[in-house]
């Protein structure tokens, strides 16, 4: 692994954050990477925010300590939850020239920005719907779309089960969805590294005139345009881009799911404890 500390640390409570790296291999295949999965912990979503900032702090301090200069929460749950105090109170005193980024504020910056949209649904875990930070940070930049949210907890034990396509998964997220669809929403946010693993299902619920972005994509997106502005982290693109997984608990089952979903082989993977 590279010495000079130009790595992208990648954090998720579990496999969902793969959603979002895939899109990261796809757009910034270049870059060197660790994703790291609190498997042993997740999910985060019914959790206090204590308990949440505790956890991502760990896991922030992990991957700075693997030579990271930077580092995604892919995880909604605790961006919702702890980015902000991490920015403001955590980095500043303990890792100056470092930074932590999350992945609500591109996403609200997205549907702010699309003229087209007036009314905007949302689902997340518990953790993300009532800290109210997708409505709080849409508002701000656009205070005339109308939010609208939903918890949908159960998404998650079935995505980290490798349960996405099976109809069960599609029923479950057809509950979710229905309440939403009666507000005739022009867009729904999947606020939740998990979700876009129902991405079609979830399109074909909402139906053609709702639109419903592969978040990973515009999280990566962001980053690109994060890089480009920011060349004093030391980020650059390598010859040879190094990735590594870390899990809390197991790396057989992450191993397996993530190589079918990654369609890629995974070399380096280690269990760690935080
Ligand atoms: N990664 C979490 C999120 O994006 C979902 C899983 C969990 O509850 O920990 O909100």
């Amino acid at each position: 692994m590279p010495k000079n500390n130009n790595i992208i640390g990648v954090f998720d409570s579990g496999l969902g954050g793969l959603s979002v790296f895939k899109h990261f291999l796809k757009d910034l295949p270049q870059y060197n990477y660790i994703y790291l999965g609190d498997t042993a912990r997740v999910p985060y979503g019914g959790k206090s925010r204590e308990v949440i900032y505790q956890y991502t702090k760990e896991a922030v301090d992990f991957l700075f300590a693997q030579g990271a200069n930077l580092i995604i929460i892919a995880c909604n749950t605790s961006s919702a939850e702890a980015l902000r105090k991490i920015q403001q109170e955590y980095l500043p005193k303990k890792y100056p020239g470092k930074n932590v980024l999350g992945v609500v504020r591109p996403l609200a910056e997205a549907a702010a920005n699309n003229k087209n949209l007036k009314r905007v649904g949302v689902i997340g875990t518990k953790a993300t719907v009532n800290s109210e930070v997708y409505p709080t940070e849409i508002k701000k930049l656009n205070a005339k779309i109308k939010v609208y949210q939903k918890s949908a907890p159960l998404l998650v034990p079935l995505v980290e089960e490798g349960w996405a396509h099976k109809p069960e998964a599609k029923n479950i997220l057809r509950h979710y969805l229905n309440p939403l669809k009666e507000k005739n929403l022009d867009a729904l946010i999947l606020g939740c590294t998990h979700y876009p693993f129902l991405l079609s299902e979830a399109k074909k619920i909402m139906g053609p005139k709702c639109l419903v972005p592969d978040t990973g994509k515009i999280v990566a997106q962001s980053l690109k345009n994060y890089l480009s502005r920011h060349p004093e982290l030391g980020l650059s693109p390598t010859k040879k881009p190094n990735h590594r997984f870390y899990t809390t608990d197991n790396p057989k089952p992450f191993k397996k799911l993530a190589e079918r979903f990654l369609g890629q082989k995974i070399k380096q993977i280690s269990q760690i404890e935080l």
